[in-house]
C-alpha cells in the first residue's frame, strides 16, 4: 500500500478547518491539525520548526484571526499583525520546509470598496480598501502577493491563493462579539423566538447585499484543489455567483427558526460595502460550483446551533 499524502490544515479547529476534515479522504491522506497551542502561527520559531518537523506535501492554510465587523472595528492592530505575522511564517515555513503545494485562504474584503459586483481576481489592489476590516485585508493581501512572489521565484511550486466569498455553516461563531452575519442573525432571531419579542432590530436600513456560501460547499471545492494543486488557477474567487440582501438573511433565518414579527431598522450603525459579490467565470472554469440552497444552509447551521450553542 503506497503512504499517504500528509495534509497540514492550519486553522484545522476553525469553521473552515473542521468542515474539511470532514471532507478530506482519510485513507488517501494524513491530515495534520494542529491548534495554536500546538504551534503558534504568528511566532516564526514556532511555525518553521513545526512545518521542518512534519514536511507535509500540502498545506491548506486556513488559520488566522478572524471576525465579524465589530471586532474588526474593535481591534485593527491585532487584526493587521497577526494575520501579517501567521500568513508570513505560514508560507515562508512552507518554503523552507520544501512543501510544494500550499492553498491560502484569503478572503473577499480584499477587493476594493467601490467595485461592488463583478469582482473578478484581477482587481484586487486597484482601489481603497473598505475601512471597517482595513487591517485584515491589508494582511490577507500580503499573504496572497506572498504565494505570488514564491511562484515567480519556484515557478516548480504551486502557492495559489481562493478568494471565498463569506462563509458560515457548522463551528462558525455566533457569540454577537465575533460573528458574522448570518449567525448572528441566527443568534439574534433564536433569542427573539425564545422571549415572544415582537421586533428585532436590524444595523442599517437591510438594503445591502452580500454573498454568503455554506462552507460545506467551500470545502468541497477545497478537496478538488488538494486533489490536484496544479489545475487550480493562482488566484481564485469561491462564491455562488449571486447575492442576497441582509433583509432576505433575516427573512430565510426567520423562516427556519419560526419566528414571525417584524423588523426596525438602525440607520445610525455601519454596514460596510453596499454590496460585495465576486465574479465566478474562473471557478467555473475549474470545473466547480456551490449547490447548497440558502434555506438548506441555514436549516443545517441553525441545528448546528441548536445542537451546540442554544440554551
Ligand atoms: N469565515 C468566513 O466567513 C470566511 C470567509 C472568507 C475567508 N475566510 C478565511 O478562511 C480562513 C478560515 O476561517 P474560519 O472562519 O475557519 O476561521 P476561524 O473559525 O476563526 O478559525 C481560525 C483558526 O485559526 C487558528 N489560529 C488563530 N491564530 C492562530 C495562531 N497564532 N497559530 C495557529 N493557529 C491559529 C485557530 O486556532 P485555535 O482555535 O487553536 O486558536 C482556528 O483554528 C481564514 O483565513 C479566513 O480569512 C473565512
Amino acid at each position: 500500500m503506497s503512504a499517504r499524502e500528509k495534509v497540514l490544515i492550519t486553522g484545522g479547529s476553525g469553521m473552515v478547518g473542521k468542515n474539511l476534515v470532514s471532507a478530506l479522504d482519510h485513507n488517501r491522506y494524513e491530515v495534520l491539525t494542529p491548534t495554536s497551542l500546538d504551534v503558534d502561527l504568528s511566532d516564526k520559531r514556532s511555525a518553521f520548526n513545526y512545518i521542518d518537523k512534519q514536511r507535509p506535501g500540502i498545506v491548506v492554510h486556513a488559520a488566522g484571526i478572524v471576525g465579524g465587523i465589530q471586532a474588526n472595528l474593535a481591534e485593527p492592530i491585532r487584526f493587521l499583525t497577526k494575520n501579517l505575522e501567521i500568513g508570513a511564517n505560514t508560507i515562508l515555513a512552507s518554503l523552507n520546509a520544501g512543501v510544494a503545494s500550499l492553498i491560502n485562504l484569503s478572503s473577499s474584503c480584499v477587493y476594493p470598496k467601490d467595485i461592488g459586483s463583478n469582482l473578478t481576481e484581477d482587481d484586487i489592489l486597484s482601489g481603497k480598501l473598505e475601512p471597517t476590516n482595513e487591517g485584515y485585508a491589508l494582511a490577507k493581501i500580503t499573504a496572497m502577493r506572498l504565494c505570488d512572489f514564491v511562484r515567480r521565484e519556484h515557478p516548480e511550486l504551486n502557492y495559489k491563493s481562493v478568494v471565498p466569498c463569506n462563509l458560515y455553516g457548522p463551528w462558525d461563531k455566533f457569540h454577537p462579539k465575533n460573528s458574522h452575519l448570518i449567525p448572528a442573525i441566527i443568534h439574534k432571531v433564536h433569542n427573539a423566538n425564545q422571549r415572544q419579542d415582537s421586533q428585532i432590530e436590524i444595523w442599517g436600513d437591510g438594503t445591502a447585499r452580500r454573498e454568503f456560501m455554506y462552507v460545506a460547499d467551500l470545502v468541497d471545492g477545497l478537496a478538488k484543489a488538494v486533489a490536484d494543486p496544479c489545475a487550480l488557477p493562482d488566484t481564485m474567487n469561491m462564491g455562488l455567483g449571486y447575492d442576497f440582501s441582509i433583509q432576505d438573511y433575516y427573512e430565510a433565518v426567520a423562516g427556519v427558526v419560526g419566528w414571525s414579527g417584524s423588523f426596525t431598522y438602525n440607520l445610525s450603525k455601519p454596514v460596510g460595502m453596499k454590496q460585495k459579490l465576486l465574479n465566478v467565470e474562473r471557478q467555473r472554469a475549474w470545473g466547480w460550483q456551490p449547490t447548497t440552497s440558502l434555506v438548506d444552509g441555514i436549516k443545517r447551521t441553525y441545528q448546528f446551533y441548536l445542537k451546540e450553542h442554544a440554551q
